[in-house]
């Protein structure tokens, strides 16, 4: 049942510190500060180019392990969403890791594309929630997110947990190709360790994004902006957004704002400016600087730091706990699920059952 929540969304959303948490005690060896796969049978030593794919939400967290991956594997890495990488002609072998996201393991689209790349003669990977899906049966490898079973239609608690075994994947890789250093391993362990309890300090106040989707709520459009690994955080805002609240909303890489986008900007369009205090945040800021001189009102997702820099009339801040930027995905994911949510309980939209939408897509 859902227990004190009003919905299912908002309980799975407050389960997010304890999953996170038991994805992690199975993907990590904390005491030292490792990653620690045992269920792995490939060698990852071989790997020379990793493909990303999956469908909707679960796409987004793996386009969010691309910058693992590379940066902290080496590795060229490609992504596609699985509608579509299933029918190009992608040359594969045996070189080639095919890494398959899904919180069901049996969306068709995602096994699709996983036989595709079987059959190409790629080494599979599913990432799912499900042990008896089909996707686990089938891949070659499999790694499983300890989410527990998701109800709300929305996936929350499924994506910050293929967070935690993509990024576990990305520092298995790095290790087993020798370039990935220890001290960097154990800080990134360290970090992913934290982030259950930043959590549990982001939820301790939700009534402020309560608040703050008031000024979001109205809107007939919204636009969602980061760079880096915020990119894929703002698209799964925007998702979220439209797909329980009914309101347009595109998430966007910031620095292509100003290739069209920014055409849309006016009084009647809020920004939600999603920027860790990472390498990139001045150019988020000025790219959130492009949007004020357009007369946006801004949302900010930042760290205390970074609110005071960005500290500007127009701009509204939510805090964020300060975390090593490689682990901020799995922070930024929380309370943009929280505006999406708020805002449809304020629309009085179906949070759990939104419509036209199934939980599992076993069509194409
Ligand atoms: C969005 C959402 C969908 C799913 C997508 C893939 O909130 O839930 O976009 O992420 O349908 O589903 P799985 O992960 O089961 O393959």
């Amino acid at each position: 049942g859902k227990g004190n929540h009003a919905h299912f969304m908002h309980k799975e959303i407050h389960e997010q510190p304890t999953v996170i948490g038991y994805t992690l005690h199975r993907m990590i060896d904390a005491a030292a500060g490792r990653v620690a796969l045992s269920d792995l049978n490939v060698d990852l030593s071989a790997i020379r180019r990793v493909q990303l794919s999956a469908c909707g939400t679960a796409a987004l967290a793996a386009l969010t392990a691309r910058h693992w991956i590379e940066g902290l594997a080496g590795i060229p890495t490609s992504w596609d969403v699985a509608s579509e990488l299933r029918y190009r002609a992608v040359p594969m072998s045996g070189t080639e890791l095919g890494v398959f996201v899904s919180q069901s393991g049996e969306t068709a689209d995602t096994l699709g594309a996983m036989a595709q790349a079987q059959s190409a003669g790629a080494h599979t990977l599913a990432i799912t929630n499900v042990a008896e899906s089909s996707m686990a049966r089938e891949a070659d490898d499999v790694l499983l997110t300890m989410a527990g079973p998701e109800i709300g239609v929305a996936a929350t608690k499924t994506f910050t947990c293929q967070l935690v075994a993509l990024a576990c994947l990305a520092m298995a890789i790095g290790r087993a190709r020798g370039v990935l250093g220890e001290a960097r391993e154990s800080a990134f362990v360290q970090a992913l360790s934290e982030v259950p309890s930043r959590i549990n300090d982001i939820l301790g106040r939700e009534q402020q994004l309560v608040t703050l989707a008031e000024t979001i709520a109205p809107a007939r459009n919204v636009l969602y902006i980061g760079r880096g690994m915020s990119h894929p955080l703002a698209m799964e805002g925007a998702l979220k957004l439209k797909e329980i609240s009914y309101i347009h909303a595109e998430g966007y890489a910031a620095g292509e704002l100003k290739h069209g986008p920014i055409a849309l900007i006016d009084g009647s369009m809020p920004v939600i400016v999603v920027a860790p205090r990472d390498a990139l945040f001045p150019k988020t800021l000025s790219n959130m600087e492009e949007v004020l001189a357009r007369g946006a009102r801004v949302l900010l997702f930042t760290d205390a730091e970074g609110a005071e820099e960005a500290d500007r009339p127009g701009v509204e801040s939510f805090v964020m706990p300060a975390i090593d930027p490689l682990a901020a995905p799995l922070l930024y994911a929380v309370p943009i699920q929280l505006i999406a949510y708020h805002v449809a309980l304020q629309k009085g939209t179906d949070v759990d059952q939104p419509r036209n939408l199934a939980k599992s897509v076993t069509v194409e």
